[in-house]
């Protein structure tokens, strides 16, 4: 109805101007015409008359006679007649006491010499009138000029007529225009939906072809999606489940991850559990605990080996045991060449924009080859079928995909890339190029957090590896193969289960605060990283300085606390970056801190997810820096932190996440003139305001959480075994998977 009213409108519009457009161009041409006429007849009257005028030119009195005679024409006003020089001979009564004016006169001497005749219209007070003037000339040469002055009112009346008709008639063709129109139109629709639903529904697509294909799948899913959530709400773990057993009749997944998801600690006091400061484990511990299954990881805890039997496995998690973990032991060698050399020092710096140079060294990349072989062959005995699903997580594992597939072409492996991924240009530095991006397309999706981000491994195949690429279902195509390419942004779970048992908002600040040794009315701002040079925490620091120097109002104020967990700190650039970051902090402390005061806190040490949440609820702002992530958990956790509704958070432009929560104050990190403001903006932000953005951030986290991120891959997955599983009953069950997955 809108549509059709705005249509309308639109319409109206257009035949009104159309229409006084036309007024005016009929306007000025019926003016000339009349003009032309009445010179026309003007002069008609008086070559007409020529003779009387010539014979009686010297008697005034006959001539005044010969003029009325002229003027017996009821629109013409009145006659004169002049001389050659413009003097007024004679006139009849009716002629305008006007003329002749001197404007007249002039013009007579000047214009009309050598021509027949001369018009032009004049407004009186009588009104609007044409005068013309017409040479007479007799035996012996010219007398001079008769002048007719002729009525124009009926010009104007004739000209309110016109208009009158016109604008009846415009609307009554608008009318009709419109109710044809939306006639037509109406029939239109009916048609061309009744040609989309036959063929949605398996009719002939005639001119919907090229649209049918990409409108069925947007209705699969959509009915798939509502099919799943009936009476399942939100996305939460039982639905998870639930999707899993109706789409994948319950099986099992095999989660391939360098990062276990609990770590055995041997500690002076005994064995302790920890939980790494770790975005991936974050993300899908909660989808193991819902899935159930096996985690295949490195055992990297000093207590790993005496807390799992013969075969590395252990049941986690501790007191609630739902699914398994697999520990891989790698030897130091090992560790050192695949994890800290070819994954930290060579991908992780090549995948974030961060300016630290990538080390390719060749002995890095066979430990990488041969430790991506054991979790390859690790995660194949785990598996329980021949076509598993199987979940590949990150960049340390770019090979295992190729390696699992040659074991198990059945198998659906989904791969997911937590970090960037550069352009073409960028990874092409990469001396295995080639072999990372094949290693990759032996899954059959591989996922990024951001569209930006698949389409940059999209130009590096392009660029690097022999293939096709199907734009039109994201695919990239070698031989009998095909990997899709998707976007999934990743989550948290959601409600976060470490907030059950947490202390009030009002009671974390204050145990927060009395830890810190800080004033009860600090305003508190936090950084939770990792230490790693990609968090951007030198700029933060900065940010901190610069809203200091800028606005004294802060100054004994505002602290900022950064918890830091140190990490990978056998590479020697995170060893720099530990000493870099510690001597920043000293140097603002010592700038603007006082006996009672400092603006900055360092905490560098690792924290339990309990402290860590302590620190959100307590905090006023959560400032997230980074120079390039691919998503960032951090921001999403101090969202679901605040079931308070208040606090503020500073997100950098340079994460995943600011595409998701797009009410914080978003920013350029390295810019300190606009980090600092927004610093300041968040510390004096209005309740109501924060309430607003926080609100509307915590419905974002609260719907796309992690099941939903898991639940969309699986189903995926689930859609592409089945197609694969039909296409094979019809082809040979060679194992090469289908052409038909997408
Ligand atoms: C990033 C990576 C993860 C990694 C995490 C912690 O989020 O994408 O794969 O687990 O950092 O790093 P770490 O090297 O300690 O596992």
């Amino acid at each position: 109805m809108r549509r059709a009213a705005g249509f309308l409108l639109v319409l109206l519009f257009g035949l009104g101007a159309l229409a006084l457009a036309g007024y005016a161009v009929l306007d000025r041409t019926t003016a000339a015409w009349f003009e032309r006429d009445l010179q026309l007849r003007s002069s008609l009257a008086v070559q007409s008359a020529r003779r009387s005028l010539v014979r009686n030119w010297s008697d005034r009195s006959n001539l005044t006679a010969v003029l009325q005679d002229i003027t017996r024409d009821e629109r013409i006003l009145g006659a004169a007649a002049c001389s050659a020089a413009g003097e007024l001979v004679a006139a009849t009564q009716g002629y305008p006491q006007e003329f002749p004016s001197a404007a007249l006169e002039r013009r007579l001497a000047e214009g009309t010499a050598g021509e027949p005749s001369w018009s032009t219209t004049a407004d009186l007070p009588m009104g609007r009138v044409h005068v013309s003037a017409t040479a007479v000339a007799g035996e012996v040469g010219p007398l001079g000029f008769v002048v007719l002055v002729h009525d124009l009112s009926f010009v104007a009346r004739r000209e309110a007529t016109t208009r009158d008709l016109l604008l009846v008639a415009f609307f009554v063709l608008a009318l009709g225009a419109a109710v044809v129109t939306l006639l037509a139109a109406r029939v239109a629709w009916r048609g061309w939906t009744s040609e989309l639903r036959k063929a949605l529904s398996g009719g002939p697509a005639g001119s919907f072809q090229p649209l049918v294909r990409d409108v069925r799948s947007l209705a699969e899913r959509l009915a798939r999606e509502r099919h799943s959530e009936a009476g399942a709400g939100v996305w939460g773990a039982d639905r998870l489940r639930a999707a899993l057993k109706q789409h994948l009749q319950g099986e099992r997944v095999v989660i391939l991850a360098n990062r276990e998801p609990y770590i055995h600690e041997r500690t002076k006091d005994g064995i302790r559990v920890q939980h790494p400061a770790s975005g991936l484990v974050t993300a899908l511990e909660p989808v193991m605990k819902a899935c159930s299954g096996t985690w295949v990881a490195h055992g990297s805890g000093s207590a790993d080996r005496e807390t799992a039997d013969a075969m590395g496995r252990v049941r986690v998690p501790p007191g609630e045991e739902s699914y398994v973990v697999r520990r891989v032991w790698l030897t130091e060698a090992e560790e050192n060449g695949y994890y800290y050399g070819f994954a930290n020092e060579g991908l992780w710096p090549l995948c974030h924009l961060a300016h630290t140079r990538p080390i390719f060294r060749a002995e890095d990349w066979e430990h990488y080859v041969r430790v991506n072989r054991k979790f390859a062959d690790a995660v194949c005995e785990e598996v329980d079928s021949d076509d598993p699903i199987i979940l590949v997580q990150d960049y340390h594992f770019a090979l295992a995909p190729k390696m699992i597939r040659e074991r198990l072409p059945r198998a659906t492996i989904l791969t997911f890339w937590h970090i960037p991924w550069p352009n073409a240009e960028r990874f092409g530095i990469c001396p295995w190029r080639e072999e990372i991006i094949s290693g990759l397309l032996g899954s059959s999706i591989v996922g990024f957090h951001t569209q930006q981000h698949c389409n940059n491994f999209i130009d590096s195949v392009d660029a690097y590896v022999e293939s096709r690429i199907d734009r039109e279902t994201r695919a990239i195509v070698q031989g009998p193969r095909r990997t899709l390419v998707r976007p999934y942004p990743i989550s948290i779970e959601w409600p976060v289960h470490w907030l059950e048992d947490m202390p009030s908002i009002a009671a974390c600040r204050a145990l927060v605060l009395a830890d810190l040794g800080l004033a009860d009315d600090v305003l508190l701002g936090v950084g939770i990283d990792r230490l790693d040079y990609t968090k951007g925490i030198e700029e933060r620091l900065l940010a901190v300085d610069q809203l200091l120097a800028r606005w004294p109002e802060f100054r004994g104020r505002f602290t900022f606390a950064q918890l830091a967990a140190p990490s990978r700190t056998k590479i020697l650039r995170y060893r720099e970056l530990n000493e870099r970051v510690e001597a920043l902090a000293k140097e603002i402390n010592e700038r603007w801190g006082n006996a009672s005061w400092r603006p900055i806190v360092m905490l560098r040490s690792h924290h339990e997810p309990p402290s860590v949440f302590r620190h959100y609820r307590a905090a006023d702002l959560c400032y997230v820096s980074s120079l390039h992530d691919g998503m960032n958990l951090v921001a999403k956790e101090f969202v679901a932190a605040r079931d308070d509704e208040q606090g503020v958070l500073v997100l950098s432009q340079f994460t995943g996440a600011s595409r998701d929560l797009t009410e914080a104050l978003i920013v350029n990190p390295y810019d300190l003139q606009q980090s600092s403001a927004a610093l300041a903006a968040a510390l004096r932000m209005p309740a109501t305001e924060q309430r607003e953005r926080m609100q509307s951030m915590r419905r974002i986290v609260s719907e796309f959480n992690v099941y939903r991120w898991a639940g969309r891959m699986l189903v995926d997955a689930a859609e592409l075994r089945r197609r694969e599983r039909l296409s094979g009953r019809l082809s040979s069950p060679s194992g090469a998977t289908s052409g038909e997955s997408a």
